[in-house]
C-alpha cells in the first residue's frame, strides 16, 4: 500500500495523526504504528475539515429558524443521504442516526414487532448478541464452514412456527475476531426463501469491502462512524420502515412527537420518531463525509488491497515460531484486514504491553467482545467456561484466557506489517526486554516502571484503570 497509485496511500484517504510518535520506555521515540483499525479508526483529514468547517455553522437541527439552524439541518439531512449511497439502500428504507452500532442494534431489538423470532450465531459479537437475549433468541452453534452455517441457518427457519409471526435473522457482516467474511447474499436469500428479515451487523463490513443492501437483499444494516473513520459519536441503523415505526419509538423525548397531551402522544413519521434528543449533527456529518471519501475512493479498490496487505502479513506472521492464528472457517475463505492470534510462550496481554512499550505498536488483546466464539477458538470446554463464569460471579479476580489481534486500515503499509512481524520474532525468540507487571485493579500486564511522559494536551488527562469489564 505504499505505491503512490495506491489509493490507500493517497491525499484523498490520508487520516488524522498518521505521523503521530509516541515514546518507548527506554526513552526513545518512534511513529506511532497503528495495527488497532477494528476497535477504532482515526479520522480521515476529509472528515476532520469537513467538521472544523461545519462548526462555523454549528446550530440546533430540525429545531430553529436562524440561518445556521437551516445550514446545520441542510448538512443532517446530507449526512444521511451520503450513508444511503454508500449501503446502496433502498430509496425508502429509514437511515436512523445512533451512536454507534450497538445503539443501532439495541434500536431494532427495541422496536421489533411482538412475537418475533430471531436467529442468531454465537460467534457473533456482544452487540449482535446480546440485545436479542429480552427478546427470545434462537442461538445457533458457531458454524464449521460457511456451508454448514447456511445449512444449519435454513433448516432453523424451516423449523420455525408457520404462523403470521415475523423472523428475524441477525448475523455479522465481517467477524472482528476472525475477520471472516460472511456470505451474505446467499443468507438473505435462505432468510426470505424462509419469511425471514435479515439484520447486517457490518460494524467490521463497512470500512473494508462494498456494501449493496438493495442488491443483496438486506433488510436492515447496523455501521458505526468510529471504526469508519468518522469517530466523532455517530452510526446508523439503514432499513426497511415498518418494523422502525410501527410501535412507540426506541427512545422517547423531544423531537420524536407530532403532538402530546398529558394525555396524548402521536409519535412523528420516521426518521425523526426514532431520533429523540437533539441530533448529534456534527457525528451525522463527520460520518457522512467519510461515506463520500470512501466512495470517491472505490471500495472495491480499498478491499483489494487490504487483501494484498493481508496476504503478506499472514506470510510474515506465519514464519514466526509459536506464533498460533486463530480461524473458524478455511484459511483461503474471504476475510477483512485482521488477525486474531497468540504467541506461544508470551501471554496475550503481556505481548500487547511490551509491542506497545518497547516498539510503539498499538493492537488489541482480550476476548474482543465476542466471549462465547473467543472460548469456541481457544478450545476452553463448556465446564471450564462455566467455572469461569462462577469464579467471575464469585468476585476472584481470575485471569481470563484470551489473544491478540492485529487489524489494518487505510493507509496500512508494509512497514508496519514489517514492524509487528520483527516484533513478535524478537518476543518469541528472547522474551520482553523490559519488565512488567500485572496491575491488581486490571488484571493486565504494564511496564514497570513505566517512564513514558503523556503528551502535553490542552485537555486534562487522568490515569484510569480499565476494571474488569471488556469494552465493547
Ligand atoms: N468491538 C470492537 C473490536 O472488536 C471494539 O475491537
Amino acid at each position: 500500500m505504499t505505491a503512490t497509485s495506491s489509493v490507500h496511500g493517497s491525499d484523498l484517504l490520508r487520516l488524522v495523526g498518521v505521523e503521530t510518535r509516541v515514546p518507548l520506555v527506554t526513552g526513545e521515540e518512534r511513529r506511532y504504528v497503528n495495527l488497532d483499525f477494528a476497535a477504532s479508526a482515526p479520522a480521515l483529514e476529509r472528515v476532520h475539515d469537513a467538521v472544523e468547517e461545519l462548526l462555523g455553522w454549528y446550530s440546533s437541527v430540525h429545531r430553529g429558524a436562524g440561518f445556521k439552524s437551516r445550514v446545520a439541518t441542510t448538512a443532517y439531512e446530507g449526512a444521511r443521504e451520503s450513508i444511503r449511497r454508500f449501503v446502496n439502500a433502498r430509496d425508502d428504507d429509514a437511515v436512523i442516526i445512533t451512536r454507534n452500532t450497538t445503539d443501532s442494534i439495541n434500536l431494532l431489538a427495541g422496536t421489533l414487532p411482538a412475537g418475533t423470532h430471531v436467529v442468531c450465531f454465537a460467534g457473533e459479537h456482544h452487540a449482535n448478541l446480546l440485545p436479542w437475549k429480552r427478546i427470545g433468541v434462537r442461538y445457533l452453534p458457531v458454524p464449521e464452514t460457511p456451508a454448514e452455517m447456511l445449512s444449519i441457518l435454513e433448516e432453523t427457519l424451516r423449523g420455525l412456527p408457520r404462523c403470521e409471526d415475523p423472523h428475524l435473522v441477525a448475523v455479522t457482516g465481517a467477524s472482528n475476531v476472525t475477520g471472516e467474511i460472511w456470505p451474505v447474499p446467499d443468507i438473505a436469500r435462505i432468510a426470505h426463501e424462509n419469511g425471514a428479515r435479515l439484520l447486517v451487523d457490518a460494524a467490521q463490513l463497512a470500512p473494508h469491502a462494498p456494501i449493496d443492501m438493495a442488491g443483496d437483499g438486506i433488510d436492515f444494516l447496523a455501521l458505526s462512524g468510529h471504526k469508519l473513520y468518522a469517530p466523532y459519536g455517530a452510526g446508523a441503523l439503514i432499513g426497511e420502515r415498518d418494523w422502525l415505526s410501527a410501535g412507540d419509538p426506541f427512545l422517547r423525548g423531544g423531537g420524536a412527537v407530532k403532538l402530546v397531551t398529558v394525555d396524548e402522544t402521536l409519535w412523528a413519521d420516521l426518521p425523526d420518531r426514532q431520533e429523540a434528543g437533539s441530533p448529534n449533527v456534527v457525528g451525522a456529518v463527520a460520518l457522512g463525509v467519510a461515506c463520500d471519501t470512501l466512495a470517491e475512493a472505490g471500495m472495491a479498490r480499498v478491499a483489494e488491497e487490504e487483501r494484498a496487505l493481508l496476504d503478506h502479513a499472514r506470510r510474515r506472521l506465519d514464519a514466526i515460531d509459536g506464533f498460533e492464528a486463530y480461524r473458524v472457517w478455511p484459511a483461503d475463505h474471504p476475510r477483512v484486514g485482521l488477525c486474531t492470534f497468540n504467541l506461544h510462550g508470551v501471554q496475550y496481554d503481556l505481548l500487547a504491553a511490551a509491542l506497545s512499550a518497547e516498539h510503539g505498536i498499538g493492537i488489541r488483546h482480550g476476548c474482543f467482545c465476542a466471549h462465547p466464539l473467543m472460548m469456541r477458538l481457544l478450545r476452553v470446554d463448556d465446564a471450564e467456561a462455566h467455572r469461569l463464569v462462577e469464579e467471575t460471579r464469585a468476585g476472584h479476580h481470575e485471569r481470563l484466557p484470551g489473544a491478540a489481534r492485529m487489524s489494518l486500515g487505510l493507509g496500512s503499509t508494509r512497514e508496519d506489517v514489517d514492524a509487528l512481524a520483527d516484533a513478535l520474532a524478537q518476543l518469541a525468540a528472547d522474551g520482553p526486554r523490559w519488565t512488567y507487571m500485572v496491575n491488581a485493579d486490571t488484571d493486565e500486564y504494564e511496564p514497570d516502571p513505566d517512564p513514558r511522559p503523556l503528551p502535553r494536551l490542552r485537555m486534562r488527562l487522568v490515569d484510569h484503570p480499565h476494571g474488569h469489564g471488556e469494552s465493547a
